[in-house]
């Protein structure tokens, strides 16, 4: 799924392309950020090649690159997936690859602007959130973003051979269910 530009202040987010790859597969073997993922390095250009055609192609995936504004430079992404109009749902997903650019609020502002997108012009009703229950710096972003803790999933995924806790955090849109 592909869409236009969304403005944010610092940042906006917009659609990928194939330019991309070049710098994502930086960030998808670099192990300090798929760390808290759930995919696994080693990635292959080719095999990063083919995630962003599916995903582009996909009528359930909506990832979009997140650009700081003042160099244009192409900082990290965000996703929305398994996107279900009928049950009104998706689950989200963010990374900064450009480690630099990490904690000058870049992803509280593209966590904003996808959520809003979601609920607004996708009109979802609840966003979900997975993350690892050890991911404090995730947990406080999401919680500072409106999430809400609804569960947690003891041993939810299975990472280089070991079990790992899962917190689903949600978020209610306006109007949806209980509020
Ligand atoms: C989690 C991540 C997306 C946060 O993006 P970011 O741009 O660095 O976050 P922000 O600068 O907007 O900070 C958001 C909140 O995170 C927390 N935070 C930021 N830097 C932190 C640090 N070094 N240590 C602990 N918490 C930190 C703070 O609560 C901060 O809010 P505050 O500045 O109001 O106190 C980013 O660190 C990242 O990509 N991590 C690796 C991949 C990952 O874990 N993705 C999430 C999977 S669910």
């Amino acid at each position: 799924m592909k869409t236009s530009i969304i403005e944010g202040q610092k940042i906006y987010l917009r659609s990928l392309n194939e330019e991309d790859v070049h710098v994502m597969i930086n960030w998808v073997n670099n192990k300090h950020i798929t760390q808290y993922l759930n995919f696994e390095p080693p990635i292959s250009e080719e095999e990063e090649h083919d995630w962003l055609i599916a995903v582009n192609q996909s009528e359930t995936d909506l990832v979009f690159g997140i650009v700081e504004k003042g160099s244009n430079i192409h900082i990290g992404n965000i996703g929305l997936h398994h996107i279900d109009k009928k049950t009104e749902d998706a689950d989200i997903g963010i990374f900064i690859g450009e480690t630099d650019r990490e904690g000058k609020g870049y992803g509280t502002e593209a966590l904003q602007l996808a959520v809003a997108y979601a609920c607004r012009e996708l009109h979802l009703k609840i966003i979900h959130a997975p993350i690892f229950a050890s991911n404090t710096r995730s947990i406080a972003l999401f919680e500072k973003a409106g999430f809400k803790k609804e569960k947690v999933i003891s041993k939810g995924y299975l990472k280089n051979g070991n079990w790992i806790d899962v917190v689903i955090y949600a978020y209610l849109c306006s109007g949806a269910r209980g509020k």
